[in-house]
């Protein structure tokens, strides 16, 4: 066992592209809010390199969107005394665990993962076979640590319910190796939707800027998105995901970050229209991530970064490669 350590919540973030509010919402303010309270865990966090790889990246742009999201994650407000940072490429530990993650996965159940379908058809070329492995490098991520609780999005569901399977699948083969891990997705703010299509998800890769709320954006454009979202002509603030799909999600966004209830808000603005709403909303997104892009940009130019990082990364390799011992032990890999 693993003596006086801490259980470990664990999670990552891909570096492509500027992190969405989407990302922020659903899940780096639940980082942070989790470390805050969960404090007899341990948090270990990182940057999900090689699963950025899975699709074709810039190698200069790559390496900038490391920098950007460690220096986010921080400005965020996870803290190196509670959360281990580090960058998933530079414990080389991941890999060799996601091999053996894919020899006990089934082609049938990675063919089933609908986030491998969706890129898949947006995709017409050169797909990667990563992209089509990435779930058990996934699996490696989490099982390497023996994390207890995955905070993720509602889009990772369906990957940690794979993680799940292939401990068990693991430790019936081979003996207990594995903590069986929990997801840890929020009612709340766990899919924030597309501005100009709230059927979609918001999301870094998609084709329309102006849905997507980015991190670094200006905070006068991340106001003028806001105020441009789709509604509809009903003119009433009122929650109902199905019918106002638009206006539900931008009081998802309103209530994640002023702490309101749905009820609340309808309150609120019974009698305002949708322009006063959106206003305020605009004022309010445009506040918090005002202190994240103030405190980003103290610590990227600070030169603290790297030496957080090369701590977090020896921090988790002795874990890592303690496991990856145990692992190539109990399949008979290697000589010891
Ligand atoms: P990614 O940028 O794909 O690496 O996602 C990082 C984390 O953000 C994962 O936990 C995702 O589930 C979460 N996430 C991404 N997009 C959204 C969204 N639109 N709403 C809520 N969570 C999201
Ligand atoms: N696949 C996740 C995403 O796209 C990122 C990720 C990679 C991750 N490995 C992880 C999340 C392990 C949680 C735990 O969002």
């Amino acid at each position: 066992m693993r003596g006086k350590m801490k259980k470990i919540v664990l999670s990552g973030i891909k570096p492509t592209g500027i992190p969405t509010l989407g990302n922020y919402l659903g899940a780096l303010k639940n980082f942070v809010k989790l470390q805050n309270e969960m404090k007899d865990y341990e948090f270990f966090i990182f940057i999900a390199d090689l699963h950025a790889i899975t699709v074709p990246q810039d190698p200069k742009e790559l390496k900038q969107n490391i920098k950007n999201l460690a220096a986010i994650y921080l400005a965020a407000g996870l803290v190196p005394e509670r959360t281990t940072l580090f960058v998933q490429s530079e414990i080389n530990e991941h890999a060799a665990l996601g091999f053996v993650m894919q020899s006990i996965s089934y082609m049938g159940e990675l063919e089933r993962m609908t986030q491998y379908k969706d890129k898949m058809q947006k995709q017409v070329q050169g797909v990667s076979s990563a992209l089509f492995t990435y779930p058990s490098l996934m699996a490696a991520d989490i099982l390497l640590y023996d994390a207890e609780y995955v905070p993720v999005g509602d889009d990772q569901k369906q990957h940690l319910e794979l993680t799940r399977d292939l401990a068990i699948r693991f430790n019936n083969r081979f003996g207990e190796t594995f903590v069986v891990p929990e997801g840890l997705i929020s009612e709340k703010g766990a899919r924030i939707m597309d501005l100009q299509d709230p059927s979609k998800k918001m999301d870094k890769s998609s084709e329309g800027e102006r849905g997507c709320v980015f991190l670094l954006d200006p905070l006068s454009t991340i106001k003028k998105k806001i105020k441009s979202a789709v509604t509809d002509s009903e003119a009433q603030v009122r929650y109902d995901k199905d019918n106002k799909p638009g206006i539900s999600n931008l009081m998802t966004i309103y209530s994640l970050i002023s702490e309101l209830s749905y009820e609340e808000i309808e309150e609120k603005y019974t009698s305002r229209g949708y322009g006063d709403f959106k206003k305020d909303l605009a004022e309010l997104v445009a506040g918090e991530i005002e202190v994240v892009q103030n405190r980003y940009r103290e610590i990227i130019n600070s030169g603290k970064l790297d030496a957080l990082f090369d701590q977090g990364k020896e921090k988790a390799k002795v874990l890592a490669a303690k496991k990856l011992h145990k692992v190539y032990k109990k399949i008979g890999l290697g000589r010891y």
